[in-house]
């Protein structure tokens, strides 16, 4: 038999008085003392199996008291999950990315076309006389009608003559002085006939800028029809002369 040290012994007999198996003079409690005798080849009190279970469930006790001696809010920030250091780095490009994600999810800026510059370009300069829709004297402006294809009688070609025109201005052609088609439907137009004088904008607009808004009177409010490959090539030309370089700019300063 393994020697049992006293101090074990009398925890064991303290646990057993405690559970109720054993009353506080040494004898078994609820066990009859006959079993107790033959039960056991030793006397001095319970077997070592006893003993041994018993210091383990007062070394359980103990441990479980230790534990509850931290009060609960130690023991959560003990054991709560901490922030790795990758998330460092992560929050600090998180703003940044925000950013790029937005911008790459606006829509891209509409790309100048010669209509849509033409169109700039008119509404800036030319609309005062001329009139939104092109009306013209037709509508209470003082320039000549440029719409229902009154442009494409005067210049059946976007030509130099036209260019030039738009460049020069009444006074560059000369008061008296007619311009456009001469064969035109109810005579050639004559500078200065109208009592009032068209501006040259040969100062003003760069040669792409009065290539385009010729395109955009004659095009869109006068409806001049046009094959694919003549649009091309008046793509390519305008491309030519500067055009589609400068992006947003289209009025010659006129927002
Ligand atoms: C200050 C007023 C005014 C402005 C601004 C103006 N025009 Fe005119 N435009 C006129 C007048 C007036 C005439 C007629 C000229 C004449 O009788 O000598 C005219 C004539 C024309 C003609 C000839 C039409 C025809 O059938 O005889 C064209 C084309 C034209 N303008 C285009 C333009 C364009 C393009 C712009 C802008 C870049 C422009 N005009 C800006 C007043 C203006």
């Amino acid at each position: 038999m393994t020697e049992v040290p006293d101090y074990l012994l009398e925890r064991s007999r303290q646990r057993r008085i405690a559970l109720g198996l054993l009353e506080d003079d040494g004898s078994a409690g609820g066990a009859t003392p006959e079993a107790a005798a033959a039960g056991g080849d030793s006397v001095s009190g319970p077997s070592s199996a006893d003993v041994i279970a018993a210091a383990k469930a007062d070394a359980k006790l103990e441990q479980v008291t230790e534990t509850q001696l931290e009060p609960e809010w130690v023991i959560a920030a003990r054991t709560r999950t901490k922030i790795p250091m990758w998330a460092l780095p992560v929050m600090f490009f998180l703003p940044l990315w925000a950013f790029v994600y937005v911008k790459l999810t606006e829509p891209p800026p509409e790309p100048v076309t010669a209509i849509t510059e033409g169109a700039a370009t008119y509404a800036a300069q030319c609309a005062s006389c001329h009139g939104g829709d092109g009306a013209g004297s037709e509508g209470g402006g003082v320039g000549r009608p440029l719409y229902n294809g009154e442009v494409l009688l005067t210049f059946p070609k976007l030509d130099d003559d036209m260019l030039y025109w738009l460049a020069v201005g009444s006074e560059g052609i000369g008061i008296g002085n007619p311009y456009g088609a001469t064969d035109r439907p109810g005579g050639a137009h004559i500078s200065g006939e109208t009592g009032a004088n068209m501006p040259g904008f040969g100062g003003a607009l760069t040669e792409y800028k009065i290539y385009s808004v010729a395109r955009y009177i004659r095009e869109m409010l006068s409806g001049e029809q046009l094959s694919e490959q003549e649009i091309e090539i008046r793509d390519a030309e305008w491309e030519a002369l500067g055009g589609g370089k400068d992006l947003g700019g289209g009025g010659g300063g006129g927002h």
